[in-house]
């Protein structure tokens, strides 16, 4: 199992090529918009599996800021919870895109702390219809949640879940290069 470089426990890092409402870790994070009340993509597909008590929840929470993240159980899904995060539209990166990006990674590993959440799994947040190349998305996931990773941490496992083999081939290509590494 490949790690990072965490003074504590080490974390397994790595990436795979699944359907997200599969995964049997403690929480997803989903690609969501700021109404927070589904959409297409990783969205739909997340409240297709976790059935219409979701939605009932996501009612709740008063939407949700590009760049921020909010929890919700994960109802018929394996996962027991959902992180719902908001990424940014790409608007050719000159309007903070990156650092909204990075925020969407950091809020949703700090929602996971805050919840004693051991495994966790993203999405590529941004890169379906919101625009985002996949290449700096990608590269910048990496960056983000490796170096969130490298102080104290209660995760165990993180997993950047591809939705193509094109896309896991990206994360595996920039993932060889100098740290973190993720296989
Ligand atoms: N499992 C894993 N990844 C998936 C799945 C799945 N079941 N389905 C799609 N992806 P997107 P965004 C990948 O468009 O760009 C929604 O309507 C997909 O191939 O889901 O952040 C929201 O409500 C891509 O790599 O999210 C927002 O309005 C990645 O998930 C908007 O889309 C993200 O693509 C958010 O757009």
């Amino acid at each position: 199992m490949p790690e990072s470089e965490g003074s504590e426990s080490p974390v397994g890092l790595r990436a795979v090529r699944a359907d997200i409402t599969t995964l049997h870790v403690d929480a997803i994070v989903n690609a969501a918009n700021s109404s927070l009340l589904g959409g297409g993509g990783v969205d739909g597909a997340i409240h297709r599996a976790a059935g219409p008590d979701l939605v009932h929840e996501c009612r709740l929470l008063g939407g949700c800021r590009t760049g921020d993240a909010k929890l919700t159980r994960g109802y018929n899904l394996p996962a027991k919870f959902i992180i719902h995060t908001v990424g940014p539209v790409w608007r050719g990166g000159a309007h903070g895109e990156p650092d909204l990006l990075a925020s969407c990674y950091r809020r949703s590993l700090a929602i996971a702390a805050m919840n004693d959440i051991r495994t966790i799994a993203f999405p590529s947040i941004s890169t379906g219809i919101y625009g985002y190349p996949i290449e700096l998305a990608a590269q910048l996931a990496i960056e983000v949640v490796g170096s969130e990773l490298r102080g104290k941490t209660q995760l165990r496992e993180v997993i950047f879940c591809c939705f193509s083999q094109e896309d896991l081939q990206v994360y595996e290509r920039l993932s060889a290069a100098p740290r973190p590494r993720i296989r």
